[in-house]
C-alpha cells in the first residue's frame, strides 16, 4: 500500500495564502491539503496585536485539535510578524512563517533603494524593522503600510470591479527617486498582493523587481519535512474552510478550481 502523505494546513486571514499554497502544493504534491481562510476576521491589517494574537492562537488551537496536522505554514506576514513565537512556544507541531523578503530583495537591489509594501501592522512590527537593520545591506527602505490593498486583492480575486486608480494609489508611495537611483526593488509583504501582480506590474510608474515569497516558503516546505517521493503525481489533495462558514459562490469556485483547491469538503473541516 502507498503511504500516505503528510497533512499540511496552510492558514491565512482569506484568499492571499493561495499564493503560498499553489507553490507548496507544487513542491509536494503527495501532501493533503487544508487551506483555511479566517474570513470572520478578514482583514487582520486591522487588528491591534493584542487581539489579533489571541485570535489567531484561539482558531489554531481548535485547528490543531481537529485535524492533528504534520506541519502548519502561516501563509501571512501579519499574522507570522507577531504571533509565531507564542505559537511555537504554545504548540509542539512545525509552523512555517510568512515573513518580508527583505534579505533577497536588499541583496539583489541595484540601485539600493527597496520598497517594503505590506499591512499596516506588518510595517509597523519590530520584526520587520529587525530584519531591514540585520538584513538591510545599506539599503534606503520605505516601508509602506497599505489599509486597503488585501481587500482591494480579494475583490479582484472574486472577479469584481477594482478601478485601477484605487490600486495605483495604494503603491504610489512605494516608488522613490532620488538624484541619480530610484527604487528597482519592492518586496510583497503580503500574501494577498501577487494577486494583484499582473495589475501592479502595468500601473508601476516604472519597472521594478517585485519580490513574492511564495517559492522561498515552498523550499522552506521541502527543507523541513523533505522532498516529495519519485512516485508521488499531482495535483494535490487539497480543501478549503471558511472561519464565517460562508459558502463561496461559483464564481470564486471557479477561482479555487484554478488554484487547485475544492470548496465542497467530502467531510467537513472541524474544529474552527
Ligand atoms: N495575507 C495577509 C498578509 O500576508 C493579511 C492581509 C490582511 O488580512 O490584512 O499579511
Amino acid at each position: 500500500m502507498q503511504d500516505r502523505g503528510p497533512t499540511i494546513l496552510v492558514f491565512d486571514s482569506g484568499l492571499g495564502g493561495l499564493t503560498v499554497f499553489r507553490e507548496v502544493a507544487a513542491a509536494r504534491p503527495d501532501a493533503h491539503y487544508l487551506y483555511v481562510a479566517d474570513d470572520a476576521a478578514f482583514p487582520y491589517g486591522r487588528f491591534s496585536d493584542r487581539d489579533l494574537s489571541d485570535r489567531v492562537s484561539k482558531v489554531m488551537f481548535g485547528l490543531i485539535n481537529a485535524h492533528q496536522p504534520e506541519l502548519i505554514v502561516i501563509a501571512c506576514n501579519t499574522a507570522s510578524t507577531l504571533v509565531l513565537p507564542e505559537l511555537r512556544r504554545n504548540f509542539s507541531i512545525s509552523f512555517i512563517g510568512t515573513v518580508p523578503a527583505i534579505k533577497p530583495a536588499c541583496a539583489a537591489s541595484q540601485s539600493k533603494l527597496v520598497s517594503v509594501l505590506g499591512t499596516e501592522g506588518t510595517v509597523q512590527r519590530e520584526y520587520t524593522r529587525a530584519l531591514i537593520r540585520d538584513f538591510g545591506r545599506g539599503c534606503d527602505v520605505t516601508l509602506v503600510g497599505s489599509k486597503t490593498l488585501a481587500v482591494l486583492a480579494e475583490a479582484h480575486l472574486r472577479g469584481e470591479m477594482v478601478d485601477d486608480s484605487a490600486i495605483a494609489a495604494e503603491i504610489a508611495p512605494c516608488f522613490v527617486a532620488k538624484p541619480g537611483a530610484r527604487t528597482d526593488t519592492v518586496v510583497l509583504a503580503c500574501t494577498h498582493y501577487p494577486l494583484l501582480l499582473d495589475r501592479l506590474r502595468a500601473l508601476a510608474p516604472w519597472p521594478v523587481n517585485f519580490v513574492d515569497p511564495a517559492p522561498a516558503i515552498a523550499r522552506r516546505v521541502v527543507d523541513l519535512i523533505g522532498p516529495a517521493p519519485d512516485s508521488a503525481t499531482g495535483p494535490a489533495e487539497a480543501l478549503i474552510h471558511f472561519t464565517s462558514g460562508c459558502r463561496t459562490g461559483e464564481a470564486l469556485t471557479a477561482v479555487l478550481t484554478s488554484f487547485g483547491i475544492s470548496d465542497r469538503p467530502r467531510r467537513p473541516a472541524a474544529g474552527v
